[in-house]
């Protein structure tokens, strides 16, 4: 199975070779490289120049990893949290998210297709990830809430957001839905960086990238251990999203 890693914040390079893949929706650069007998190839979701969530080209990002033929997703990023016992500096692996963003969702514009999303994450590969995530650090799993940014969100918004989710930050979606459009396993390992709004003094950037930094070795570790594991042949349903939710 070929392996995608899309880096969030903080991670933005890897080792290997560029190659450039076209799109519909421009060329992407991305890295390759091999580890554990298996073909990875990475794109830093931001770019080079950390283009912000909401400018990010998560379509051509998605549409590159499918066409360089990678089956399954590990996705990093950093998030808020909003839940007391969720601190900065762990590691968090969302089972379900909802979405608070005003982006465009789909590459399906001319036709019904109407993917399942009662598991949004891929069940095989996300379970691997929670399970190396927990032999290296303090790991929780729970709901990621996406906001459209680039603000930060407002002492009100998070706490009405919090009575639905754990965890808040940018760029979960519309990413993890073009991954299922396209048919790609999909999961993701977040960095709570800080608690949201109201729940701490104040967010300083520089703290978000401090404790980013600080996790790098044991992200890139916990996404090894999960690289090893992965199943060669793929036994769930992501794959046949699409075909499932044609109308
Ligand atoms: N809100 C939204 N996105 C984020 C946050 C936050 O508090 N922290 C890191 N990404």
């Amino acid at each position: 199975m070929k392996v995608g890693i899309i880096g969030g914040t903080g991670l933005y390079e890897m080792e290997g070779e560029a190659i450039v893949v076209e799109t519909n929706y421009g060329d992407v650069e991305m890295i390759f490289f091999e580890k554990h007998d298996r073909q990875i190839f990475f794109i830093p979701r931001h770019g080079k120049k950390h283009k912000p969530a909401h400018s990010v080209n998560y379509f051509a990002n998605i549409e590159a990893m499918k066409n360089a033929g990678v089956e399954a997703i590990i996705a990093t990023s950093t998030v808020g949290s909003m839940k007391k016992e969720i601190k900065p500096g762990s590691i968090f692996i969302p089972n379900d998210f909802i979405d608070f963003t005003r982006r465009k969702t789909t590459f399906f514009d001319d036709e019904a297709v109407h993917i399942d999303m009662s598991q949004p994450f891929c069940p095989i590969i996300r379970k691997i990830l929670f399970e190396e995530a927990r032999k290296q650090s303090i790991a929780h799993e729970g709901v990621y809430v996406v906001t459209q940014g680039p603000r930060l969100e407002t002492k009100a918004e998070i706490s009405m957001l919090r009575n639905f989710a754990d965890v808040v930050g940018m760029t979960l979606f519309p990413e993890i839905v073009l991954a299922r459009e396209k048919g790609i396993c999909y999961a993701s390992l977040c960095i709570v960086s800080n608690f949201a709004a109201g729940l701490q003094e104040k967010l300083d950037i520089e703290e978000i990238k401090r404790i980013y930094e600080n996790k790098k070795r044991v992200v890139l570790s916990i996404i090894d251990g999960c690289i090893k594991r992965l199943p060669e042949e793929r036994k769930c349903d992501c794959k046949n999203a699409a075909d499932k939710g044609r109308i």
